[in-house]
């Protein structure tokens, strides 16, 4: 067994319970013109678990988080191959509706970016466009959403003032809960704490340990800690291959690969 921080050591879920696999993928390969960013990907997704994506900087994280629902569309110069498949569709498949894809799996991002209006609206305007127009169903699902990210007592006596006016970690919380009322099935984070301060950070954290009862939730995080602290697999990520894949526990602690080794003692990266 190799040596690790001792904070690093102290896992949460030793005692996990192994869920099914909610989304799989298969030989994903994802380029950007000539960079092949992403090569040959083999990973399956857990229900209702906590999936780290770790590795340094350049190595493809973002890139292949963002497939899972379709954001690298928005870039003209990336194509993706392989599958992903959820609920017996291919989500790379151009016959996916990825407006309904994003309302089931949804995305936070590192900056928390909430709408520069009120914090009802950051929740509501989503909920409208979706069809949502009872207004009293509107209040409702805007209350628990903010009680399920533990921001409602702090905000329920300024719902109309801006969002802009919180914390950094307030607008995350926000953003977490604006992707929540949607009602998705999967929750895509891509380093949501790494702009904010070691409160609001543990905040997220606890949240997010939370939310994986009634969520599948993928995470990619460059704090170590923070994987295993949270995550029940982990995935361990160099040049655009995925090294190894795991429990957390497992990856952390005995390491089949010497790279992911030396990854998690901090020999790089
Ligand atoms: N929008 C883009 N256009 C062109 N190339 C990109 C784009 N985004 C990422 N890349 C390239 O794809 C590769 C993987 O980048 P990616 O952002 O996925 O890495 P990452 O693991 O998320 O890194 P970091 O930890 O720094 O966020 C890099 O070579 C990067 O330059
Ligand atoms: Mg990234």
């Amino acid at each position: 067994m190799i040596q690790l921080d001792n904070k690093i050591a102290n896992f949460t879920n030793n005692d996990i319970v192994k869920t099914p696999v909610q989304i799989n993928c298969e030989n994903v390969n994802i380029y950007y013109g000539d960079n092949h960013a992403v090569k040959d990907v083999n990973m399956p997704i857990h229900e209702k678990a906590i999936t780290a994506l770790i590795g340094p900087s350049g190595c493809g994280k973002s890139t292949f988080i963002r497939t899972i629902n379709r954001m690298n569309d928005l870039i003209p110069i990336a194509r993706c191959e392989g599958d992903i498949t959820y609920r017996d569709i291919n989500i790379l498949s151009k016959k996916v509706d990825v407006v309904q894809l994003r309302k089931e799996i949804g995305m936070v991002f590192q900056q928390p970016n909430p709408f520069q209006k009120s914090i009802n609206e950051n929740i509501q305007l989503p909920l409208k466009f979706a069809g949502v127009r009872n207004r009293k169903k509107l209040k409702e699902i805007t209350e628990q959403c903010l009680k399920e990210v533990g921001l409602w007592e702090e905000v329920k006596d300024r719902l109309d003032r801006s969002a802009t006016g919180l914390s950094g970690g307030q607008q995350q919380r926000l953003c977490i809960a604006r992707a929540l009322a949607l009602r998705p099935k999967v929750l895509l984070l891509d380093e949501p704490t790494s702009a904010l301060d070691p409160v609001s950070t543990s905040k997220i954290e606890e949240l997010l340990s939370q939310l994986k009862k009634d969520y599948t939730i993928v995470i990619v995080t460059h704090n170590m800690q923070q994987a295993a602290r949270i995550a029940d697999y982990t995935s361990f990520f160099y040049q655009g291959e995925l090294v190894e894949f795991g429990l957390t526990k497992d990856l952390f602690t005995h390491p089949e690969k010497k790279s992911t080794a030396d990854y998690i003692s901090g020999r790089f990266g």
